[in-house]
């Protein structure tokens, strides 16, 4: 097995399902495949999350490693992730639509339903063996432009690199010692509290 998914599993202090204590966000993937039956069935699972007025403003723009598409999303990686992310099999731009469909009016909760999308995809994606790590250190504008989005219309909310764990020891430093390093959390008294009776 693979000694960074026991390095990375979730210590909880409560009994999670396996699927959220396994997930973890990792830089070195495997030459192993992703297909894109395994892509769209990750957006699937995307697609069933919930959203306000089922709305379903994400959008998913995927390519495949050696891709022209993958080349332009990596070129607008910050220098932090340029040594890694192309290290994934599928690198996948998240956007959200600005408006509601049925009236035009902004859509406020675009953001809060599109994470909870990938919420969805990356659950799915552990029950698949398959990991992935959000990117948020990109050029927006650059990406946008990349891929031909109406600014006016639809905005990047995020990047995501998707592939099948590789070797820590494929990295470099200092991404060597993160692949090592157990994740940590703040206390759950700190983030969850009982409204006073
Ligand atoms: C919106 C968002 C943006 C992120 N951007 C980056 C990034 O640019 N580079 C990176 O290495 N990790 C990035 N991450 C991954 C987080 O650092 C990671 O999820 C966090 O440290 C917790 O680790 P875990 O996912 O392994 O539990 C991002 C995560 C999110 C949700």
């Amino acid at each position: 097995m693979n000694a960074t998914l026991a390095i990375k599993e979730a210590r909880t202090e409560h009994d999670v399902h396996p699927l959220i204590r396994k997930r973890f966000s990792p830089r070195a993937f495997s030459e192993e495949p992703v297909t894109e039956t395994d892509l769209l069935t990750l957006f699937e699972a995307a697609a069933w999350a919930p959203s306000a007025m089922n709305e379903q403003p994400w959008r998913f723009r995927y390519a495949l490693r050696g891709t022209r598409g993958f080349e332009a999303l990596h070129d607008t990686l910050s220098t932090g992730n340029q040594p890694w992310a192309p290290n994934a099999t599928a690198m996948v731009a998240i956007s959200a639509l600005k408006h509601h469909a049925r009236n035009g009016a902004p859509n406020a909760t675009r953001a809060f339903d599109t994470g909870m999308a990938v919420g969805n995809l990356l659950t799915q994606a552990t029950g698949m063996g398959i990991h992935g790590h959000l990117i948020g250190g990109f050029d927006y504008a650059a990406a946008s432009g990349a891929l031909g989005l109406n600014a006016a219309q639809e905005e990047v909310i995020c990047l995501l690199v998707l592939g099948r764990l590789g070797e820590a020891e494929t990295l470099a430093e200092p991404y060597l010692t993160r692949e090592r390093t157990p994740r940590m959390r703040k206390p759950l008294s700190e983030i969850a509290q009982r409204i006073p009776d």
